[in-house]
């Protein structure tokens, strides 16, 4: 099986073209996205997103590798990154024998896990032992309740140093890439061009080297709220919501089924 994208074809679109990601949950979604993006996350976000939960603390990695299996299923050609759950990766050990898991259990191509300089000698493991590691930096939704909030990073001068430390440290630990995350843009910009590893950035304005969205945001599925950094490209949910109704008043009227539908 030919992928679109490989690990080494990702790190050469660095100064050369944006890349696209979006995140995916289950193989329909998946094998629509396909054809118009490099790389499919597989992001926890899906304990939002699918499970309608108020944050993705609570995803297993048992629910990670279920829908990670969907997702393969559904975009055999596609890069797939699976998200390492909040609490799997806290040591070096418990990281690599997660992520093998991860591995011996789904065709993802990758792993992707929260933090920076902290969790380098964890991506460092994981790089040595055959893991492809994704990093993430920036705002990070797995320190939701410790943090107290979703807080927007690269305020001052403190946080833009540790934004830089964070993906040089990644980068120098053998991720192939990293995602930037509720970042300043210009912060964005200039972590971007101090790594030589793709950057990808959500909320994080256009100076980075791709985006990625959450795809129920930017179909305009999920409609709880509506952060600044999305752009709905579709208006799904009252495309869907019509669609449902009219189904229902022609079940209703009998106007459906028609013999067209009938054996
Ligand atoms: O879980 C997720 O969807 C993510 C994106 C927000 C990057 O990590």
């Amino acid at each position: 099986m030919t992928k679109n994208m490989t690990i080494s074809s990702i790190k050469k679109t660095k100064g050369v073209r944006p890349l696209v990601m979006i995140t995916a949950y289950d193989a329909i979604f998946a094998s629509l996205f396909e054809a118009s993006c490099d790389m499919i996350l597989v992001g926890d976000s899906l304990n939002m997103s699918f499970a309608g939960k108020s944050d993705t603390l609570s995803t297993t990695l048992e629910q990670m590798i279920y829908h990670t299996n969907a997702v393969c299923m559904g975009a055999k050609n596609s890069f797939v990154i699976c998200d390492m759950p909040f609490g799997t990766y806290t040591d070096k050990d418990k990281a690599l024998s997660n992520a093998i898991k991860v591995f011996q259990e789904t065709p993802a191509d990758c792993i992707k896990i929260e933090g920076g300089k902290d969790k380098a000698e964890i991506v460092k493991h994981l790089c040595s032992n055959g893991i492809a590691v994704c990093g993430h930096i920036g705002l990070l939704p797995q320190s939701v309740r410790s943090e107290g909030g979703y807080k927007v990073k690269g305020k001052n001068d403190k946080e833009i140093l540790q934004l830089v430390e964070d993906a040089k440290a990644i980068e120098d630990a053998g991720a192939f890439c990293m995602v930037i995350e509720g970042v300043k843009a210009e912060v964005a910009t200039e972590v971007a061009n101090c790594v030589n590893i793709p950057v990808i950035g959500i909320g994080a304005g256009s100076g980075v080297d791709g985006q990625v969205l959450v795809f129920s945001d930017m179909l305009g599925l999920f409609e709880a709220f509506t952060p600044k950094f999305v752009k709905k490209y579709l208006d799904g949910a009252a495309l869907v919501k019509d669609a449902v109704a009219r189904y229902a008043d022609e079940v209703k009227s009998r106007e459906f089924p028609q013999e067209i539908h009938t054996y």
